[in-house]
């Protein structure tokens, strides 16, 4: 429906290639054009194959776990196994019972790797943006997330974290800012603007963005409460129950940065599977309409970036834990329940380890041409080389454990890495999300199952 109009978009982009992308990549309506002509060709070949059924979302649950690599799923998998006793690689993790499977080109406009600013605005608003710009294109256009369109089509809405709330991904969900490092903004507009002050649940850590580092003096908690008179404001575990016995809207910030990894967490702070268990029971309750959720694992990334792969797996396998109990609370003819990441790490599983090898451990059977053993996991970019005086590698095992540091390759911190990710699915329209697609397709994809936003979906679909 837009080919006329794609064709001079893109043979424009052709044109102007160069360092970083097209001049019309920087303009929210060439993706916009882009993934709707994209959804066109998905339906068409769809049909063609036969695949696929005709029920609506009722609702959907977008699940998106932060750095969440190929790898990272392979090692969590590993690593359920041995914590259970078993020799691991057998082992599975909830999203293996999904129907459906693909991959996301992760990159943005102006870098081959992204950050989580401009992925997630690729995964909730459907555009590609430039590194570290969030809901507006690289020319400055705000564009709304799905969760406006899924509040405009009268369904509930919330957004569920372990990061900051004003973090790259969640923020992706209700703001928009140049650079992510605009905090206290992103934190202003998820109390006073749309859809971020009509969000039913808001779940996460960073309470100081909303009070104690704001330069304003205000403290944005109070005014949520004064918008929300039925609301219920939680700080802990026990808080969170006592908000159940309660009807209106849920703030809950469980800490004054990112939550604690799950590794170190007090014991009143909530898990993941807890935040997901009350966001979608609230949520159900909410409209007769149906709800949209973001969940997000959000401490995965921050586990790979410090090279503590035992950190990264748990907090993955806190992620899993959550998708299980999504899977538990809904019902599958009625639910799409969309898993992502949003860029990937450099986390690499390599040499020929035996089976049932420890997976935060060192593969016994090889050496390095020093003799020295090495552990299987290695990070290609970090900042901890095991290297002795004389700039040899030294034996990594007596520092092995589930939170120290992993052998790294190039002294730097740990950073992004820019292959696909993983995309997996279940529910109606699920048989959408296979094969490999632009990152960006993915609200869309959601939009049509769930009869959203402004495009095609199955409800105006004329075939
Ligand atoms: C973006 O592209 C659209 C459609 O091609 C055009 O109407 C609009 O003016 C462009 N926006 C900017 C800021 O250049
Ligand atoms: C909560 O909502 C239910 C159903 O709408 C209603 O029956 C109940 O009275 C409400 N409870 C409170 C405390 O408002
Ligand atoms: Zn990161």
């Amino acid at each position: 429906m837009y080919g006329v109009e794609l064709m001079l978009l893109l043979s424009m982009a052709t044109v102007c290639a160069g360092r970083g992308g097209s001049v019309a990549e920087r303009n929210a309506s060439y993706w916009l054009q882009q993934a709707q002509h994209q959804l066109a060709t998905r339906l068409e070949r769809m049909r063609d194959a036969g695949v696929g059924d005709m029920h609506m979302a009722k609702n959907v649950i977008m699940l998106l776990g932060d750095g969440l690599s190929i790898t990272t799923h392979t090692a969590a998998r590993i690593l359920k196994g041995q914590y259970g006793g078993a020799s691991g690689e057998e082992s599975q993790l909830a999203v293996e019972s999904f129907p459906y499977s693909g991959f996301s080109k992760t990159y943005c406009t102006d870098s081959q790797t992204a950050d989580s600013a401009c992925a997630a605005t690729a995964c909730l608003a459907g555009i590609k943006t430039n590194y570290g710009s969030i809901g507006q294109s690289e020319q400055g256009t705000h564009v709304n997330s799905i969760l406006q369109w899924a509040q405009m089509a009268g369904k509930a809405t919330g957004v569920v974290t372990t990061t900051r709330l004003t973090d790259a991904s969640p923020a992706a969900a209700y703001a928009h800012v140049k650079q992510r490092s605009q905090e206290l903004d992103i934190a202003r507009q998820l109390i006073e603007e749309l859809p971020g002050r009509q969000l039913d649940v808001i779940l996460g850590g960073g309470l100081g963005k909303f009070a104690s580092e704001r330069k304003d003096g205000r403290d944005l908690v109070q005014e949520w409460l004064q918008a929300n008179p039925d609301g219920c404001f939680a700080r802990s575990l026990d808080s969170l129950h006592a908000c159940s016995e309660r009807n209106g809207s849920l703030l809950g910030v469980f800490s004054d940065n990112h939550m604690a990894y799950h590794l170190a967490a007090p014991v009143d702070q909530p898990r993941l599977k807890d935040l997901t268990a009350m966001a979608i029971e609230r949520l159900a309750e909410q409209s007769n309409y149906g709800y949209f959720v973001f969940i997000e694992g959000g401490r995965i990334d921050h586990g790979h970036h410090e090279t503590r792969a035992g950190y990264a797996l748990d907090e993955m396998l806190e992620f899993d834990a959550a998708i299980e109990t999504a899977m538990q609370l809904t019902d599958s003819r009625e639910t799409l329940i969309v898993v992502t990441a949003d860029h990937s790490h450099t986390l690499s599983m390599s040499g020929d380890a035996m089976r049932g090898t420890p997976i935060l451990g060192l593969d016994e059977s090889q050496r390095d041409l020093d003799g020295v053993p090495y552990s299987t996991l290695n990070y290609a970019l970090g900042k901890w080389q095991s290297l002795n005086k004389d700039g040899k590698r030294e034996n990594p095992a007596p520092f092995l454990s589930k939170t120290s540091y992993t052998p790294s390759y190039i002294r730097a911190k740990g950073a992004h890495s820019g292959e696909d990710v993983a995309i997996f699915a279940q529910g109606p329209q699920s048989h959408l999300f296979s094969g490999v697609m632009e990152q960006n397709l993915l609200p869309h994809l959601m939009a049509y199952a769930a009869c959203l936003g402004q495009g095609v979906t199955l409800c105006n679909d004329p075939h």
